[in-house]
C-alpha cells in the first residue's frame, strides 16, 4: 500500500555550513492493517520520515508511493498525531473531535455523529461537553488521536504520542490504540523513544541510526496480537521472548550511541 523507495532528505546547513543528511536510502512499505513503529536515538531522522509520509516534506532523493501513486502532499488518506497535541483549547470535547469535518464541509448532524461515535470508543462520553483545558493530559491525548480518526484515514502517523504520560497511563493508552487498530482496521506509522511501547504495539520494527539517517534493524513482532488475543499487557511485557527482545534491540541501540559517541 505505501512504498518508500531509497528516499534520502537533505536540509540545507545554516549559513556556511554543509547540508544535513537526515535519511539516507530509506525502504519501507507499509502494508494494509501493518503497525510499524519506529525506534531510534533523536536526531536519527524519524520525525522526518514522518514528514515524508505524511507529505508534509518531500525527499530530496528517491520515492514514496501510496496504492501505486506518488505522495505529492498531505493528504485525508494520512492522518498526524503529534507529540504536543494541537487541540483548540476554547472548544469541548466533542467540538474538538468535529473539528476536522467541520473544516472539510461535513454537515453537522454527520460531523456529531461521528465525533460521538469516537467519544464513545475513547471512553470519554462524560466528558463530551467539557472544555479540553480541564482534561488531564492522558485524556487530552485521547482526544487528539480521536480527532485524527474522524477523517477515516487509512493510515494514522503518530509521533511520540504518549510520550508525556506517566506509566500507567501510557499502558492504558497504549491499549486503547491497539484496540483501535484492530476495531478500525487502519494501517499506524508510531514513533517512540520506548523500546518497550515499540515492542508491545507494533506489527513491525525499525531500528534507525543517526548520521545519515538510515533503518539498521527491522524485526517482524507477535506481541501486540497476543494481547488482542486476550492476554493482558503485564502478561505479554512480562513473558521471557519479550524480555529477551527486550534486550535485543536496546543493545543495538546502546552500540549505535557508542560508535555515534
Ligand atoms: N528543518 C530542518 N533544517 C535543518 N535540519 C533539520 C531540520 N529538521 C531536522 N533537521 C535535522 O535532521 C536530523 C533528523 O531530525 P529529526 O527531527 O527527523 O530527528 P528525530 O529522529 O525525529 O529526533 P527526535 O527523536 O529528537 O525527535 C537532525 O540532525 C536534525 O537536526
Ligand atoms: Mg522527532
Amino acid at each position: 500500500m505505501l512504498e518508500i523507495h531509497r528516499a534520502s532528505v537533505f536540509y540545507p546547513g545554516r549559513e556556511g555550513t554543509d547540508a544535513v543528511e537526515a535519511l539516507r536510502n530509506i525502504d519501507l512499505e507499509i502494508g494494509p492493517g501493518e503497525f510499524v513503529v519506529a525506534l531510534g536515538a533523536s536526531g536519527c531522522g524519524k520525525s522526518t520520515l514522518m514528514n515524508l509520509i505524511a507529505g508534509f516534506l518531500a525527499p530530496s532523493f528517491g520515492q514514496l508511493r501510496l496504492d501505486g501513486a506518488p505522495i505529492t502532499g498531505p493528504g485525508r488518506d494520512r492522518a498526524v498525531v503529534f507529540q504536543k497535541h494541537a487541540l483548540m483549547p476554547w472548544l469541548n470535547v466533542i467540538d474538538n473531535l468535529a473539528f476536522g469535518l467541520k473544516l472539510q464541509g461535513v454537515g453537522r448532524e454527520e460531523r456529531y455523529g461521528v465525533a460521538r461515535r469516537f467519544l464513545t470508543l475513547l471512553g470519554l462520553e462524560e466528558f463530551e461537553t467539557s472544555p479540553v483545558y480541564m482534561l488531564s493530559g492522558g485524556m487530552q491525548q485521547r482526544v487528539g488521536i480521536g480527532r485524527a480518526l474522524t477523517a477515516d484515514p487509512r493510515i494514522l502517523l503518530m509521533d511520540e504520542p504518549l510520550g508525556a504520560l506517566d506509566a500507567l497511563t501510557r499502558e492504558r493508552a497504549q491499549e486503547l490504540i491497539l484496540h483501535i487498530w484492530q476495531s478500525q482496521n487502519k494501517s499506524v506509522f508510531l514513533i517512540t523513544h520506548s523500546v518497550e511501547e515499540a515492542l508491545f504495539m507494533g506489527t513491525k520494527l525499525i531500528v534507525m541510526s543517526p548520521r545519515p539517517g538510515r533503518i539498521t534493524h527491522r524485526f517482524d513482532l507477535p506481541f501486540s496480537r497476543r494481547f488482542l488475543a486476550g492476554q493482558t499487557a503485564r502478561e505479554v511485557k512480562a513473558s521471557p521472548d519479550f524480555i529477551e527482545m527486550r534486550e535485543t534491540v536496546l543493545r543495538i541501540i546502546f552500540a549505535d550511541e557508542e560508535q555515534a559517541a
